[in-house]
């Protein structure tokens, strides 16, 4: 499937009646098995950018739409936000298998599903623990895991990893590499990291804020399963390099700004 974002504006009025144009003119393309990251300085309108596509927000301008999906199908996407939002009340598997219920899938059906993603994310033995009984990372785990049960046609990631510790986030960044490949599913993630960006992207999308326009598109070209390996390091320090000198102008305003 592949995702097209056409000419997306999207103008908020604030509770004093003044507008904030937050996006512009956005243009973006996801294609089919494509992992395509949105990096740019707080603010920007990344979330927004996001919640347009997943249909949580109407766009003032524009639209958001699935090409390349078989006839008579609905593209299903399935988001993972920063704070994994997992139900408190429920065990691992039922979590995961929230959105099958939803689905109405048949509880055999549905078991064997869960777990087989259970696996995928390493979690077997944690099936019947709580979320409080898991760590920030586990959690994360688990939140994957909804998102993938569902089997979308999209995966829409909001830095899902932010509020995870430095190690942790660099384990789960490997780790989303490998399943990655397994499912291979075309992805919008975004972050504020430039590193991770490079290390997970095939392109990586930068927007430009007030209002958020697309200033730069890069093109990862270095396999992404090779991206750590010693003789590539020059390389993708150079597009950290080129991107983080890019929106640094952009970055140190968004700092210095009070909010009207
Ligand atoms: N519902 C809303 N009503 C009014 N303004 C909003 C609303 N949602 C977002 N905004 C404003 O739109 C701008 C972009 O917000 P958004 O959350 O998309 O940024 P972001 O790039 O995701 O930032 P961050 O990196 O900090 O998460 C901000 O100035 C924010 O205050
Ligand atoms: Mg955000």
């Amino acid at each position: 499937m592949k995702l097209t974002i056409e000419a997306v504006s999207k103008t908020f009025v604030n509770q004093r009646g003044k507008s904030l144009s937050v996006l512009e003119d956005i243009d973006l393309t996801v294609n089919e098995e494509e992992f395509v990251a949105l990096v740019g300085p707080s603010g920007c309108g990344k979330s927004t950018l996001l919640n347009i596509t997943a249909g949580l927000l109407e766009p003032t301008r524009g639209s958001v739409r699935f090409l390349d999906v078989a006839p008579g199908c609905i593209p299903r996407h399935a988001i993972v936000f920063q704070e994994t939002g997992l139900f408190p009340w429920r065990s691992v598997e039922d979590n995961i298998a929230f959105g099958l219920e939803c689905l109405g899938m048949e509880k055999a059906e549905k078991k064997e599903r869960v777990k087989h993603f259970i696996e995928l994310v390493g979690l077997r033995g944690f099936e019947t623990s709580f979320p409080h009984q898991l760590s920030g990372g586990m959690r994360q785990r688990v939140g994957i895991a909804r998102a993938l049960a569902i089997e979308p046609d999209l995966l829409l990631m909001d830095e899902p990893f932010s509020a995870l510790d430095a190690q942790t986030r660099t384990i789960m960044q490997e780790e989303l590499v490998t399943l990655w490949e397994k499912t291979r599913l075309s992805t919008l993630y975004v972050t504020h990291n430039i590193q991770e960006a490079v290390m997970l992207a095939d392109r990586v999308v930068l927007l430009s804020r007030r209002p958020g326009k697309v200033s730069k598109i890069v093109t990862i070209d270095i396999p992404r399963s090779e991206r750590e390996l010693p003789c590539y390091a020059e390389t993708i320090a150079e597009f950290i390099r080129e991107i983080w000198e890019h929106i640094a102008k952009d970055a140190r305003a968004a700092l210095l700004e009070v909010e009207e």
